[in-house]
């Protein structure tokens, strides 16, 4: 077929800014798989919400007339909740569907028995945008973990969490009002608990722990703590011993054992997370062979999580990754002048 069939579950912050890259990008889209990407279906709970969403759509609250759309290729799920995404996705899989999902409390509890249903359905289970937003953690750990034994990861999991910290510390806000404008920006969950209390951290955590050591530690065995009773005194305080206070989440692997923990934490000026600030997540992989690997960027919102989304979608179906993306770009001559000046 010349296109590829989407159904979109959910059209939160993440459905519409899929929706909406879908439609900003399709040109380059069609470039790279030689297929225009066309979104069919779209599942949500109100189906009387006001939305600006193609008329050609189907917009509807069943999913099973969702999953009979003819020819549907994959479902893109952004939805909220375990036990409707588990059901929405193990019914997609069993159809021949492809699926993507941004739900990591889904896959922190129900990772393991969907993988095992994609590979017996013969079907792609992907989720990039699940962990660290825009960030392309996953694929990053894929890549390395081709060679590499990865000894330890540290990171900001939590765009909710840090833009908050960074809130209160820059502009004194109050802890209510920078939450507040979390969720005016789409970066929180639809409950912010899962944010504050630290659980969204410790699902994606989860989700890296069994990507890379294809386990999960007892949940009661990872120390977990969210920010919710942080206040500004603390973040002062912190300050003035030149530390800042990071909503941290650690993995370690030291002689076959595993060690988890999500807590907030004093960081001295000479760590990478001190200065990663507002929404942004930032992850450190230490690999046996690569060392110390830093990535940072966006880790909530709505386009940061679309690309990745997208980027899911790309590596299902393009087929090969050597096309020429700007075949019209010219070069510019540089001068180096600012450099000489100095020397
Ligand atoms: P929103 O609350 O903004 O949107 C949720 C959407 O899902 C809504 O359109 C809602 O329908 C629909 N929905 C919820 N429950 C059901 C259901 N049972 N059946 C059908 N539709 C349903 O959430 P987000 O877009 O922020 O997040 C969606 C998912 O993506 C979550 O799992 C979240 O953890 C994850 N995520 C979020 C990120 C972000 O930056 N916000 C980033 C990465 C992942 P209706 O519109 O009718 O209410
Ligand atoms: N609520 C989440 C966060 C969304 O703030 O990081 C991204 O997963």
């Amino acid at each position: 077929s010349s296109t590829i069939k989407v159904a979109l579950l959910g059209f939160g912050t993440v459905g519409k800014g899929v929706y909406d890259s879908v439609e900003t990008h399709q040109g380059r889209l069609q470039s790279i798989l030689g297929k225009r990407v066309e979104i069919v279906g779209i599942l949500v709970k109100d189906v009387m919400k006001q939305r600006d969403i193609d008329s050609n759509i189907l917009v509807c609250s069943d999913i099973e007339q969702i999953l009979q759309i003819p020819n549907l290729d994959v479902v893109l799920e952004a939805i909220v909740g375990v036990d409707t995404g588990y059901d929405y996705l193990s019914r997609a899989m069993d159809k021949g569907i492809h699926v993507i999902t941004a739900n990591k409390e889904l896959l922190a509890h129900k990772g393991r028995e969907l993988r095992q249903k994609a590979e017996e359905q013969g079907v792609r289970l992907e989720y990039e945008a699940a962990v660290a937003g825009g960030i392309p953690i996953i694929s990053t750990l894929k890549h390395l973990l081709k060679v590499n034994s990865i000894v330890r990861i540290e990171a900001i999991l939590n765009g909710t969490s840090n833009y908050i910290l960074s809130d209160i510390r820059e502009n004194k806000s109050l802890f209510r009002d920078a939450l507040i404008q979390a969720q005016e920006k789409g970066y929180a969950e639809a409950n912010p608990s899962n944010d504050i209390d630290g659980w969204d951290a410790f699902y994606k955590l989860m989700v890296l722990s069994e990507f890379v050591y294809g386990a999960q530690p007892a949940w009661n065995q990872v120390a977990h703590r969210g920010i919710r009773d942080v206040d500004l005194t603390h973040i002062v305080a912190a300050d003035s011993f030149g530390y800042r206070l990071k909503h941290v989440a650690s993995i370690e692997y030291q002689d076959g054992v595993v060690k988890a923990a999500i807590e907030p934490k004093f960081v001295p000026s000479s760590h990478p997370l001190y200065s990663v600030e507002g929404v942004d997540n930032a992850v450190i992989i230490t690999g046996d062979l690569i060392g110390k690997l830093s990535l940072q960027g966006p880790g909530a919102g709505a386009l940061p999580t679309a690309s990745a989304i997208i980027e899911d979608l790309v590596n299902v179906f393009q087929v090969s990754d050597r096309k020429t993306l700007h075949p019209d770009v010219t070069f510019e001559t540089t001068t180096g002048k600012e450099v000489q000046e100095w020397l």
